[in-house]
C-alpha cells in the first residue's frame, strides 16, 4: 500500500508520482511529474487539491496509510484543472466533505464533476478547522482564471498550487533532498512553460506569498519547499521582471544543411560581439526545452527552409507555442534558404511582428549560404 509521507505535525503528502510521463500537453517532461496532494488530521480532516484522475486510487491509499478517506471534512480546491481535480469527486462521494474553492473555482468544478457541497470563497476570507486557520488569497491566471493559494497559519505552510512547482517526479519530496540545480533548473521551466503569459498576475502571487513570509511552500507539482524558499523567490523574481541576459537563441530547421550553415554565421557574427549563442535545431531538441532560454534571451533569431512557399511544419509549432507564450521583449532576425520563390522568411517575421517584437534584420540564400550580408548586425551592442 502507498503511504503519506508526514511534512510538519499532522500534516502529509498524500499525492502521486507520474514517473512516465513524458509529455504534458505539449511540453516535455523528461523528469516526470507529480501531482501534490496534502492530507491535513486532528479534530477535523482536510484534503487540500488532489491528483489526475488515473492516480486516485494510489492518493486514495496514502490517504487511508493515515485515516480513513471518510473522515475527511473539508476539501480545499486551489485549482480546478484536471491534474489537480481529477480525484475530488470521488473523494466528496466517499466522505460527504465539503468542498472550498473561488467562485470561478465552484463554476469550473460544477461544469467538469456535477454537484457536490460548494463554498466559494473570496480574497481574504479565512476558514477555522480544528487547530488550523486557513488564508485564501485567489490568485487569477496562475494559471486559470479559478486559482487560488491557501495559507495555513499554524505551520505557515503556503500552499501555492501551480506557482513554485516543477515537473520533476523524485521519491524525495523535499528540495533539501535533490540537486538544487535540477530543481530550480525545472522550476524555471515550469514558469516558462506554464506560467510566463501571466507574469503581471504571478507578479502580484510572489509579492503575496512573499508578504506571508512562509516557513514551507508546498506547490502541487515537485519538490516542497523548505530550505531553498529564498531560491525560488529569487528565481521567480527575475523571471517576473523580465531580466534580460547578453543571449541569442538560434531556432531553426534544415533541409539540406544549408539553413544550417546561416544560423552558424549568424552564431558567429553574435559570439564576435560576445553574446552567449544557443542553437536549436528543432529535429532534435524540444521546444519545451528552449522556453526558459528565450524567456531571458536578447534576440531569437528564427530559420527555416522553403517548403511548399512556407514555413517547415516544425518550425510553424515552435512559433505557435513561443508566441502564445509571450517571453518579454525580443529582437528577432529571421533567415533561410530556399530554391526559387522563397516564402518562409515572410511567414517568420509575420507571425514574430504580430507577437510584437523587434526585427533586426532578415537573410536569405537561393539554395547555397554563399556571401551573406549581415551588414545589419553591425549595430547590435
Ligand atoms: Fe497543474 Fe494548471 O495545473
Amino acid at each position: 500500500m502507498m503511504q503519506a509521507k508526514k511534512i510538519a505535525k499532522n500534516v502529509y503528502w498524500v499525492g502521486a508520482e507520474d514517473f512516465n510521463v513524458r509529455s504534458f500537453h505539449g511540453y516535455k517532461t523528461g523528469r516526470g511529474a507529480t501531482y501534490n496532494a496534502y492530507l491535513l488530521t486532528g479534530e477535523k480532516t482536510v484534503l487540500i487539491d488532489s491528483v489526475k484522475k488515473t492516480f486516485t486510487d494510489e492518493m486514495l491509499q496514502r490517504i487511508s496509510s493515515v485515516t480513513d478517506v471518510k473522515n475527511i471534512d473539508i476539501i480545499i480546491s486551489n485549482h480546478a484543472e484536471f491534474d489537480h481535480s481529477g480525484a475530488i469527486k470521488t473523494v466528496a462521494d466517499i466522505s460527504g466533505a465539503q468542498v472550498y474553492a473561488t467562485a470561478a473555482g465552484v463554476k469550473t468544478l460544477k461544469n467538469l464533476y456535477g454537484d457536490m457541497d460548494f463554498h466559494a470563497v473570496a480574497a481574504g476570507e479565512t476558514l477555522s478547522v480544528g487547530e488550523f486557520e486557513f488564508a485564501f488569497l485567489p490568485t487569477p491566471m496562475v494559471h486559470w482564471p479559478d486559482n487560488m493559494v491557501t495559507f495555513e497559519k499554524k505551520n505557515k505552510i503556503l500552499f501555492s498550487n501551480d506557482a513554485f512547482g516543477q515537473h520533476l517526479s523524485s521519491s524525495n519530496i523535499f528540495d533539501a533532498e535533490i540537486s538544487l540545480e535540477i530543481s530550480l533548473a525545472e522550476a524555471k521551466k515550469y514558469y516558462a512553460n506554464i506560467v510566463m503569459p501571466f507574469a503581471p498576475q504571478v507578479k502580484k502571487a510572489l509579492d503575496a506569498a512573499k508578504s506571508l513570509s512562509p516557513a514551507i511552500i508546498a506547490p502541487s507539482h515537485g519538490v516542497i519547499w523548505t530550505k531553498h524558499i529564498k531560491d525560488i523567490f529569487a528565481l521567480y523574481d527575475d523571471m517576473t521582471s523580465g531580466k534580460k541576459l547578453d543571449k541569442a537563441v538560434i531556432v531553426y530547421d534544415t533541409m539540406w544543411g544549408n539553413t544550417e550553415i546561416i544560423a552558424k554565421q549568424i552564431g558567429a557574427e553574435f559570439e564576435r560581439k560576445g553574446k552567449q549563442v544557443i542553437y536549436a535545431n528543432l529535429q532534435t531538441v524540444d521546444r519545451s526545452d528552449l522556453m526558459a532560454d528565450i524567456a531571458e534571451a536578447k534576440f531569437l533569431c528564427v530559420g527555416s527552409p522553403t517548403l511548399n512557399a512556407t514555413i517547415m511544419p516544425s518550425v510553424a509549432a515552435f512559433l505557435n507555442y513561443a508566441a502564445g507564450l509571450k517571453p518579454p521583449a525580443l529582437s528577432y532576425i529571421a533567415f533561410g534558404s530556399y530554391g526559387w520563390g522563397g516564402g518562409a522568411i515572410k511567414q517568420i517575421c509575420e507571425i514574430l511582428d504580430k507577437a510584437g517584437y523587434t526585427k533586426l534584420g532578415e537573410v536569405g540564400c537561393i539554395y547555397r549560404p554563399e556571401n551573406l550580408n549581415l551588414d545589419f548586425m553591425d549595430g547590435i551592442e
